[in-house]
């Protein structure tokens, strides 16, 4: 009898957790969940990847120059060896993917090398305020990138411009352009005065009343801050899952990246609207997790290191 009831009590309970998952459809919980990262067969970037970063709007020296360094961070071994962790462990972690593909050799997974091969500023907002998936975004990538397919178009949002989809669930995005030449691409939103509560979290208090601290800009700047969290995790996945068939954990309808399966971790202890423990810089009281180029500070996402399985926060 005792038995009995244990069972029905434990069938209750799964009808009831798939029920509230499959209704609310984006429940994963990046807390607790343990992920399964599995290659579903597609290519991963290798070698060189090259970025076209198009800054759509007015975007200032802070959000450029923020983004930049973080990309020029990715490589950097140098500085204070008591600097830790670096940009480039948390890189590092993102490579060893290479090492999970069906075809890979034995040993260290090599280097994946981003470069800001092209950039092109538009200041004139020539497509004006809103800019859509279907309509702007293409012909941006189209300038930007000049049609070579071999380099990967970043669109970047100043302030004042909004891009469909983002702010609303996500505040960057990997996406790929519409057959037959479907290729990457990345968008990253700007949640200065769109969703600085959605988006600018940790930086702003989050929105939906979560209470915990709210962080200091390492770069001083709580829009390029964020948007490196967002074009990091972003960055994350699509090297992982360029084609959006390679790494990735099934959650119902969602496939969540190495990044976005740690979604809100940016350090020890974290917990729905706590990011988690993380360092403080005794000059600035700016806050971050990683060292980069330069003597630079970024706070970055936590990734789903596939060998230790768990998130990495350095
Ligand atoms: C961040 O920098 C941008 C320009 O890059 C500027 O428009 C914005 O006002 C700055 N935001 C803050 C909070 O300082
Ligand atoms: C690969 O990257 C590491 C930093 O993670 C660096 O120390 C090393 O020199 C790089 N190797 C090559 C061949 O570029």
């Amino acid at each position: 009898m005792g038995s009995f009831i244990r069972l029905f009590v434990l069938a209750l309970s799964v009808t009831l957790l798939i029920n509230s998952s499959a209704v609310a459809g984006h429940d994963y919980d990046p807390y607790n969940d343990k992920p399964e990262l599995k290659n579903h067969g597609g290519p991963m970037l290798t070698g060189t990847v090259n970025l076209a970063i198009m800054w759509y709007g007015y975007c200032g020296k802070e959000i450029k120059n923020t983004i930049r360094n973080f990309i020029k961070s990715l490589d950097f071994a140098g500085g204070k060896p008591k600097h830790q962790p670096k940009v480039v462990s948390w890189w590092e972690v993102v490579e060893s993917y290479q090492s999970l593909m069906p075809e890979a050799k034995p040993g260290a997974a090599a280097n994946i090398s981003v470069k800001v091969a092209k950039q092109s500023s538009e200041k004139t907002y020539k497509l004006g305020m809103v800019l859509t998936l279907q309509y702007h975004i293409p012909k941006l990538i189209k300038h930007v990138t000049k049609g070579d397919p071999n380099i990967i178009p970043v669109i970047v949002a100043a302030r004042d411009v909004t891009i469909q989809g983002v702010c609303h669930g996500k505040c960057a995005d990997h996406l790929l352009t519409e057959p037959p030449n479907r290729r990457p691409f990345i968008i990253v939103g700007n949640p200065e005065v769109e969703c600085p509560g959605e988006c600018g979290w940790p930086f702003h208090a989050a929105e939906f009343g979560l209470k915990g601290p709210v962080l200091k800009p390492p770069n001083g700047n709580m829009s390029a801050d964020a948007m490196v969290v967002s074009f990091a995790s972003a960055l994350a996945d699509m090297v992982t899952s360029p084609m959006q068939d390679g790494f990735y954990h099934s959650f119902y309808r969602d496939n969540l990246g190495p990044s976005a399966v740690c979604k809100g971790i940016f350090g020890r202890g974290a917990a729905p609207g706590n990011p988690g423990q993380v360092q403080s810089d005794p000059k600035t009281g700016g806050n971050f997790n990683a060292y980069g180029y330069n003597n630079k500070r970024f706070l970055l996402p936590a990734v789903w290191n596939p060998k230790t399985k768990s998130c990495w926060i350095g």
